[in-house]
């Protein structure tokens, strides 16, 4: 599955968000371990603090199906900013992945951008000493 690939099932999928507050539709992809895919897209709430952003939607749904490692995620909103994850959303990848997680990201208007996890969340709380 190549990146192309996993970028149109984001599109896709950003067609199912539930985005009524906002109106910043998301779709994600993430890529597991061993190689399957699985989808999210934000779904928001009237109480705004219970809204999930795309990406853990995708994640959540991964870990429940069994697939506890994550190599890489593609997040596409058709709106005008960047939808770089938020902070809650990298702490999640972090549980789920190591600091080199492929994270893809790309907006109506601009240019698909590249990051590892480790650029985007240099310093993830972790209940260890390492790091
Ligand atoms: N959102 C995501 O789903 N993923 C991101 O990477 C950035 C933000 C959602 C959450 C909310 O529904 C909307 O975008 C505006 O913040």
């Amino acid at each position: 599955m190549n990146e192309k690939k996993m970028i149109d099932i984001a599109k896709e999928v950003l067609e199912n968000a539930y985005a009524p507050y906002s109106k910043y539709r998301v779709g994600a992809v993430v890529k597991t371990s061993s190689g399957k895919l699985y989808t999210g897209c934000n779904i928001e709430n009237m109480s705004f603090g219970l809204t999930v952003c795309a990406e853990r939607v995708a994640i959540f749904k991964a870990v429940s199906d069994g697939e506890k490692s994550i190599t890489k995620v593609v997040i596409v909103s058709d709106g005008d900013s960047t939808p770089i994850p938020c902070g809650a959303c990298l702490q999640v990848m972090s549980e789920f992945s190591d600091e080199n997680l492929e994270i893809i990201v790309s907006s109506r208007d601009s240019k698909l951008e590249k990051f590892r996890l480790i650029d985007l969340l240099p310093r993830p709380f972790k209940l260890c000493k390492e790091g």
